[in-house]
């Protein structure tokens, strides 16, 4: 299904057939300015993938898929403008952290607006979608992690109904570097 903004951007899951677009918007974002704050992927690991893993991800977390989904929006133009990818984490099973999770949860990964896109409100119609899919598949609360240093992104996730839970991790890349969970709640 493909939503249409008012200023024209499809918000869709992606398909099998698009995944060099997949991976070439991936390269893209980790280009970004403050794609270290931003990703835990480096540009280098990524672009050592093989087809074959580009090719997995656009059906493993395509429209067809219920543990995971891609949601690009593309642009009047036909650029991809940006992307969010909702990972389902199911209760009693433990994160890609060892952590235990305790409910039926969306986990928002791969948030990316591209520069000439942000601010006119894409990043909201992402999280709609992306949002509303987490709700279809009966999760309770959609959470991400965002660095402390991130405060744009932050702004943003507050301005969509998301606020830190308290909890913070320390990622390996740089233990250093703190990242805040925030959560959004599932409506009453
Ligand atoms: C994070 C991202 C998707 C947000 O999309 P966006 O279109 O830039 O977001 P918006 O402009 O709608 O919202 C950002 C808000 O922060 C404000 N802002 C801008 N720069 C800011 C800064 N340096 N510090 C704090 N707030 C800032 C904006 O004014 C806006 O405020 P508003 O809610 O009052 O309108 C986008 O900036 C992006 O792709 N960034 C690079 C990748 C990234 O950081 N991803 C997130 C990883 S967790």
């Amino acid at each position: 299904m493909t939503a249409v903004t008012e200023n024209g951007y499809a918000v869709r899951a992606i398909r099998p057939e698009d995944w060099e677009r997949v991976k070439q918007l991936r390269l893209d974002a980790l280009r970004d300015p403050i794609a270290h704050l931003a990703f835990l992927e480096t540009y280098e690991n990524a672009a050592g993938n093989p087809d074959s893993f580009w090719q997995d991800r656009a059906t493993g977390s395509g429209e067809g898929s219920t543990t995971a989904h891609q949601f690009i929006a593309e642009a009047p133009d036909g650029t991809w403008a940006g992307s969010v990818t909702v990972l389902l984490e199911e209760a009693g099973t433990r994160d890609w952290a060892g952590n235990a999770v305790e409910r039926r949860q969306g986990h928002a990964v791969g948030v990316f607006v591209r520069p000439e896109h942000r601010g006119n409100g894409l990043i909201d119609a992402l999280f709609a979608t992306g949002v509303a899919w987490a709700w279809e598949q009966d999760a309770t609360c959609v959470r991400l992690f965002v660095h402390e240093e991130n405060t744009r992104a932050q702004t943003a996730y507050r301005r969509l109904g998301f606020a830190p839970s308290g909890l913070v991790v320390s990622f390996s890349k740089d233990e250093t570097a703190n990242e805040l969970e925030f959560v959004l709640e599932r409506p009453a």
